[in-house]
């Protein structure tokens, strides 16, 4: 059955960074004003949609996800009325604006914060304190054995408060406490505040944390600190959830995605079926891939193993999937799932196929449209991630790592800021991103990789992107068609068919064959139908006729991209 039409299902999403996307003051840091002045580059794209990441009043200890005032701008961006600007800018130009929505946790320097460390009445419990026990020193230990999501125990002891408080990401980002009808509400008027204002939607922060188990239960005592399968997806998500959305979305034409840890596709269907809470979900399976054993580890990942976690999303979810495959929290697609050197170009044309024809939202993060890769790091001081920051700074603690150099590959790889290295506009001096002195280090290649360049590469990646992004539009099949992925166990070729069963549409049928490798490839691909040629990276590939009845055989190139019309 075709999903019902909406315009969040046929819309690109492009994410916006804004410490590094444009500054338009010289300060090294990226600004509103920055954006504005970018806007008709971002528009000729195609996209539809604007996710910009928070921009909101904060301490900037985990770049803006700590938030100190939810109806303010941080003083770095501009003012709300820049803010209001950009979002007459957007609309004007036929897109929409979402929103980051940060509700697990504040910043520590929120007044509600302040208030309910003081234990002021009616405050003490918009957060989560425990009294916890002390050691044989009179030291506190947590109260229980749970840790962060950025290293460490998940509490820390307040002197003001006189107890620990819970924070699953960084000390100064506590955890509110969802429990408490008063934070609730005050969360749903600041949310329709926003959307009073008129933006298009919000993406939501690591949303289905927020419901807490009950007790906070220790973990497995023998693992030390446990994780997030003691406090994801808690008893009273969906209830939450469900209550958020009857107060403020279910109002408005906004749409919801939810980025969720620890979910499968079950987990997922509660969320964002038909009747359930939000549009849709990120969830993070493809993303665990190269990193079964944690963090720490960079392991190889197998293409049959990408194809079955994608397959069982696209055919198996009860609700619209989102399509991703780096953002600000993760490596450099190009450099993750391509290939960045030798073959940089053909294969970030193909990751750029991968994200436009699955099913599901595509969204984009900035520069990947031109082939922007992590970043050769020269030392640890360049780096600026508080989450790479405070593992190295454990792990030398303890004496896991006894120096810097031992960490260094995975840390080079692993850290955020790869994603957060400023947009490389042009070849001039910082890349065209700042006049000033950029708050994180320019990647060095921008010389050669950037958007002017990108846009005199006739047949470029940009290009690409540009094209496939209008053939989407064009064509309701690459929205709506059912998926079908073709040879599952190749080591090599990713193919998979999109079939929409609408008479009155010309293209219904659609094959995408993709040669993740860098070798040549002859490949079957088992399709009972002539193919014409459709669109490619490969601009000599030619179309192909079924030679038997039941397959037909393609040559491709290293990360070659085709799609063929089946109709
Ligand atoms: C999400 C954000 C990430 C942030 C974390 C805590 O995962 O994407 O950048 O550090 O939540 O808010």
């Amino acid at each position: 059955m075709t999903a019902a039409r909406a315009w969040w299902k046929e819309a690109v999403v492009y994410q916006i960074y804004p410490q590094s996307f444009n500054d338009s003051d010289g300060d090294g840091v990226g600004d509103l004003q920055g954006i504005i002045e970018r806007l008709d580059y971002v528009a000729s794209l195609g996209v539809d949609v604007i996710w910009l990441n928070p921009v909101y009043q904060s301490p900037q200890a985990d770049n803006g996800y700590d938030i100190s005032d939810y109806r303010a701008i941080h003083e770095a961006y501009g003012t709300l009325d820049d803010w209001e600007e950009l979002l007459d800018e957007i609309h004007a130009r036929d897109m929409r604006l979402v929103m980051d929505l940060v509700v697990n946790h504040t910043s520590d320097e929120h007044e509600w914060f302040q208030r309910s460390r003081r234990g002021e009445d009616g405050y003490r419990d918009y957060y989560i304190w425990r009294e916890g026990e002390t050691d044989e020193y009179g030291d506190p230990t947590p109260p229980n054995n749970w840790g962060s999501f950025f290293g460490g125990s998940a509490w820390e002891y307040d002197e003001k408060g006189e107890s620990q408080y819970l924070h699953l990401f960084h000390e100064k980002q506590p955890d509110l406490n969802w429990e408490n009808p008063e934070i609730r509400s005050d969360i749903y008027e600041m949310i329709d505040w926003w959307l009073e204002k008129g933006i298009d939607g919000f993406r939501m922060d690591v949303i289905n944390l927020i419901s807490k188990p009950e007790g906070l239960p220790d973990g497995d005592p023998d693992s030390d600190p446990v994780g997030v399968e003691q406090f994801a997806n808690g008893p009273r998500t969906q209830e939450f959830l469900n209550e958020m959305a009857a107060e403020t979305f279910d109002d408005y034409d906004a749409m919801t995605v939810g980025e969720c840890v620890a979910i499968d596709v079950d987990i997922a269907g509660d969320y964002v079926s038909a009747d359930g809470p939000l549009d849709m979900a990120f969830h993070f399976q493809h993303m665990q891939l190269d990193q079964q054993d944690g963090w720490w580890s960079i392991e190889d990942w197998s293409l049959p193993d990408l194809k079955s976690v994608m397959a069982e999303w696209q055919t198996d979810l009860d609700g619209w999937n989102t399509v991703y495959l780096g953002n600000h929290d993760q490596p450099r697609i190009v450099s993750r799932f391509g290939d960045d050197e030798e073959y940089r170009e053909a294969s970030a044309k193909l990751l750029a196929t991968f994200l436009l024809t699955h099913q599901g939202t595509p969204f984009l993060f900035q520069g990947d449209e031109i082939g922007m890769t992590n970043c050769p790091w020269a030392s640890f001081e360049e780096m600026r991630d508080a989450d790479a920051k405070n593992r190295v700074a454990l792990a030398l603690e303890s004496g896991d790592i006894e120096d810097y150099d031992e960490a260094r590959e995975v840390v080079e790889f692993r850290s955020r800021d790869n994603a957060r290295t400023p947009m490389q506009w042009d070849d001039s001096h910082n890349a065209g991103f700042t006049d000033g002195d950029p708050w994180i280090k320019v990647n060095p290649n921008y010389e050669d990789i950037n958007v002017a360049a990108a846009e005199t590469a006739e047949d470029g990646i940009l290009s690409y992107y540009r094209e496939l992004i209008d053939l989407r539009s064009d064509l309701d099949v690459l929205v709506y068609g059912e998926y079908e992925l073709l040879l599952p166990d190749h080591e090599t070729v990713y193919a998979y068919r999109r079939t929409l069963d609408e008479p009155s549409v010309d293209v219904d049928d659609v094959l995408v064959v993709l040669n993740v490798s860098p070798t040549e490839t002859g490949v079957s691909v088992p399709v009972d139908t002539d193919a014409a040629l459709l669109f490619g990276n490969e601009l000599d590939a030619s179309d192909a006729s079924s030679e038997s009845h039941d397959s037909i055989d393609l040559d491709l190139q290293p990360y070659e991209a085709r799609l063929y019309d089946l109709s």
